[in-house]
C-alpha cells in the first residue's frame, strides 16, 4: 500500500492526481495541502484524508510515502525539493521546472537522498503513444527521417474548474502571469511534445529554431498577455533527424495533438485522424490502422494512467519513468525555443 500525499488542489489534482489515486486499490490518500484552504477540503470530502496547514506539517507526517506535486510552475522545483528532503518519494506535475539550474538540482536532490522523482509526461502513456514507440522500434516505417508534432488548443482558460469550489468557474489566469508560470503555451504544450518526440525516438533534441510570439491571447484589461500564445520550433535530434513541434493557445477550432513521423518505408500518424488511433502509409501504398483510443483532449477526459505507473514503478523498484538527463533536455529545448527567437538564430543545445 503506497500511502500518497498531494501537494496542490485545482484542477489536474481534481481532475487527474486525486481519482486516479482513489480509485487505485494499492494507494491510501493521507491529505492534501493547498493555500486555498477549501480546495482540499473539498478533496478530503470526495476521496477520504485529512487536511495539512502547512507543507510542512504534509511534509512531516510519517505515514506519507510519496507526494503529487500539482502546485504552480514556479514552485515545482522548491516543493519536489523539500518533499525529497523530508524522504517522500516525488511525482511532479510538468513542466518539471522553470530553469534548466532547477531541474538539475531536482535531479541531484533525488540522487542524494535516494528517492523516486517522476515527471507527469502523460502523452507518454496514451496508449497509442505506447504502441507507436513500439512500432518505431521496430523498424514499420524503417529509419525516422523527419517529423511533425503539434498541441494546439484555445487556451487555458478553458481548462475549467469542474465543481463550485471556487465560487465562479474561472480560468487558470496564472498561465498569464510571467512570475508564476514562466512561460506560456510553450510550458503548457510544449514541454509535453519535446518530452514526446525524445521518447519516440530515443534521442535527445540537439538544436533548437524558433519563433516564439503572442498573437491574439487578451488579458481581462484588453491587453495581450504577458506569455507567448503562439511556437513554431525547429527541433534536431542527436542522430539527425528533423522536425517541426507547433504549440498554440489561439486554435480556436478542434483541438490538435497529433504528432507524425516520416521514415525510410512509409509514415505513420498518430492521434491525426479521428477515425484511427494510428495509420501506417507504407511506401508499397499499404495502409495498416490501429483503433487503440481516442486522444486525451481537455474537454475528453480520462485515466492518464502517470499515477499509477507511479505507484508501480515505486513498489516494484522498476524506476523506469525516474527524471532523468533528457527530462531536463526536454526543458532546455524548450527554454532554447524562446533565445532562438530573441536572437533570430539556431540554438545548439550544448551551449547553453
Ligand atoms: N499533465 C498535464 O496534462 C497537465 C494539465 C494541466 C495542468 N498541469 C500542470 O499542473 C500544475 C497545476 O495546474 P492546474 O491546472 O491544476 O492549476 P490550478 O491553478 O487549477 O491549481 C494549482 C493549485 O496549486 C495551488 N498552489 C499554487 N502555488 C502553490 C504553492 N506554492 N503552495 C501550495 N499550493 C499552491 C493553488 O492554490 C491551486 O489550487 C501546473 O504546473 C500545470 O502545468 C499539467
Amino acid at each position: 500500500m503506497t500511502k500518497i500525499g498531494i501537494i496542490g488542489c485545482g484542477r489536474i489534482t481534481q481532475r487527474r492526481h486525486a481519482p486516479e489515486y482513489a480509485g487505485n486499490p494499492d494507494v491510501e490518500i493521507v491529505g492534501y495541502y493547498d493555500r486555498t484552504r477549501v480546495r482540499a477540503e473539498n478533496l478530503s470530502k470526495l476521496y477520504g484524508g485529512q487536511v495539512f496547514d502547512t507543507v510542512e506539517e504534509l511534509l512531516a507526517n510519517q505515514e506519507i510515502d510519496a507526494v503529487s506535486v500539482c502546485v504552480a510552475n514556479c514552485a515545482h522545483a522548491e516543493i519536489s525539493i523539500q518533499a525529497m528532503k523530508a524522504g517522500k518519494h516525488v511525482l511532479c506535475e510538468k513542466p518539471m521546472a522553470t530553469t534548466v539550474e532547477e531541474c538539475q538540482q531536482m535531479l541531484q536532490t533525488a540522487r542524494e537522498t535516494g528517492r523516486f522523482l517522476m515527471i507527469a509526461q502523460n502523452q507518454r502513456f496514451n496508449t497509442g503513444h505506447v504502441r507507436a514507440k513500439e512500432l518505431i522500434a521496430q523498424g514499420v516505417i524503417g529509419t525516422p527521417l523527419t517529423f511533425k508534432t503539434s498541441f494546439c488548443h484555445g487556451g487555458p482558460e478553458n481548462w475549467l474548474s469542474i465543481g463550485p469550489q471556487d465560487g465562479k468557474p474561472v480560468g487558470n489566469i496564472w498561465f498569464f502571469d510571467k512570475k508564476v508560470a514562466s512561460m506560456g503555451a510553450m510550458a503548457d504544450l510544449g514541454i509535453h511534445k519535446a518530452d514526446l518526440i525524445q521518447y519516440l525516438l530515443c534521442q535527445d533534441i540537439t538544436e533548437v529554431t524558433a519563433k516564439v510570439l503572442t498573437l491574439d491571447k487578451k488579458d481581462e484589461n484588453g491587453n495581450l498577455i504577458e506569455v507567448e500564445d503562439n511556437a513554431i520550433c525547429i527541433l534536431r535530434l542527436a542522430n539527425g533527424v528533423v522536425g517541426t513541434l507547433t504549440v498554440s493557445w489561439t486554435d480556436y477550432g478542434a483541438e490538435d495533438n497529433s504528432t507524425v513521423i516520416f521514415g525510410t518505408k512509409g509514415l505513420m500518424r498518430i492521434y491525426d485522424n479521428s477515425e484511427h488511433t494510428i495509420q501506417i502509409s507504407t511506401d508499397r501504398g499499404d495502409q495498416i490502422y490501429y483503433d487503440l483510443d481516442r486522444m486525451m483532449t481537455n474537454v475528453n477526459q480520462r485515466e492518464s494512467g502517470v499515477m499509477s505507473e507511479f505507484v508501480r514503478e515505486l513498489e516494484t523498484g522498476d524506476w523506469s519513468n525516474a527524471a532523468n538527463e533528457s527530462s531536463v533536455n526536454a526543458i532546455r529545448a524548450v527554454i532554447a525555443a524562446f533565445q532562438s527567437s530573441a536572437e533570430d538564430r539556431t540554438i545548439h543545445l550544448k551551449e547553453m
